[in-house]
């Protein structure tokens, strides 16, 4: 059942790079992006002006990241929400606005309920849905399947990944409507996406690093995760994955944010995992690296082959593949995975059902 690896979340971090080509292949013909399902014509399209996306947890962590790519790519403004508190709040909503919900089990209760409130004032929902026939598949308007298969492992990884690439897919089909992006750069966009599977099954092949560096830090009791732009988004995916099921205390921060008032938790001990992929903040990010060090924090550094200066600063420094930097969170995310799931096999943790959790939050 769990094809010859010791957990779940193993095998469905080692499933990533078929779940997100099976995700991304379907959607491509002809070298253009089609997405049928989405029942948007170019005209329904060039009409959106503004995308609300809500989720909880780590379908959240994605609306995150999907602020910076869509918004890049296609040039529609986009909120992002909890769904939990979207429902309460009364939002906003202005004409033309598209909401999207993204959720693997297409169960959790506060995302259904925050789709049944768009749709009853009338805004066209779509869902970015893993299971088949789920509540929220069933009720949004349109349905981006993602082609994960089934996820079995609390902690989500092949699904948050490819509710990652159905955003990109998303971007880039918009952004070509819409004329924010030319054919050509669209064309440049698809390529890349083609070899992000590849790239993942890179970062896979090179784990024994990510191991070593786990058993390394999993006594650590206090852990932040830290970056900018859209390292931020994955540091916050980084860190829940950490908490879910190593029970590290851990924390993701902006980390021009830290110097605020965070910066006074950092002392001897500290673990700060510093993400920078993306090259237009990589200076900022090592100087507020230079900064938790000089308070005694260990650093980790996470960032692009061809980055080597990361060295000057970490104590430790793990690399991934180069990319377009708006797709960098597909690769960063892989050794993130790793990290957690070895300190939980370290500390002897029940990896795949972490205390007090379930994998599909239909309470809210
Ligand atoms: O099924 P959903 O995507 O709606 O679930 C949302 C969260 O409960 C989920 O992502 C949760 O945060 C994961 N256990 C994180 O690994």
């Amino acid at each position: 059942e769990k094809g010859g690896f010791e957990h779940f979340m193993l095998k469905e971090i080692y499933e990533q790079p078929k779940a997100v080509a099976d995700t991304i292949h379907p959607r491509i013909k002809d070298g253009k992006i089609v997405i049928e399902e989405l029942g948007l014509s170019d005209e329904d399209i060039r009409k959106i002006s503004r995308i609300q996306m809500v989720a909880c947890g780590s379908a959240y962590h994605v609306c995150a990241a999907a602020k910076y790519v869509l918004e890049k790519l296609s040039g529609i403004p986009v909120d992002i929400d909890l769904a939990s508190e979207f429902r309460y709040r009364n939002p906003i909503l202005s004409e033309h606005t598209l909401v999207v919900i993204v959720s693997q089990s297409g169960e959790t209760a506060d995302s259904l309920a925050a789709l049944r409130e768009s749709k009853k004032r009338g805004f066209p929902v779509l869902g970015i849905v893993n299971v088949v026939g789920s509540s929220i598949a069933r009720e949004a308007d349109s349905v981006f399947y993602t082609w994960a298969g089934p996820e079995i492992s609390v902690a989500t990884t092949k699904a948050y990944s490819t509710q990652l690439a159905a955003i990109y897919l998303i971007g880039i089909l918009f952004g070509e409507v819409r004329e924010c992006i030319s054919r050509e750069e669209a064309d440049h966009y698809i390529q890349e996406l083609l070899k992000l599977p590849e790239k993942i099954q890179r970062i896979l092949d090179e784990k024994e690093r990510i191991q070593w560096l786990a058993n390394k830090f999993s006594h650590t009791k206090d852990v932040f995760f830290i970056g900018r732009g859209l390292d931020y988004a994955i540091s916050m995916e980084g860190s829940l994955k950490l908490k879910e099921i190593s029970y590290i205390h851990s924390e993701a921060y902006a980390a021009g944010e830290l110097k605020h008032g965070t910066i006074s938790l950092v002392e001897n001990g500290v673990l700060v995992v510093g993400v920078a992929t993306q090259q237009e903040l990589f200076e900022k990010e090592i100087s507020n690296l230079v900064e938790v060090k000089s308070r005694g924090a260990s650093v980790l550094g996470l960032t692009s082959y061809g980055s080597y200066s990361m060295e000057d600063t970490a104590d430790f420094t793990i690399y991934v593949p180069r990319t377009e930097s708006c797709f960098a969170t597909s690769l960063a995310v892989i050794p993130l995975q790793l990290l957690a799931y070895y300190i939980s096999v370290a500390r002897g943790l029940d990896v795949d059902k972490p205390r007090n959790l379930a994998k599909s939050v239909t309470v809210e």
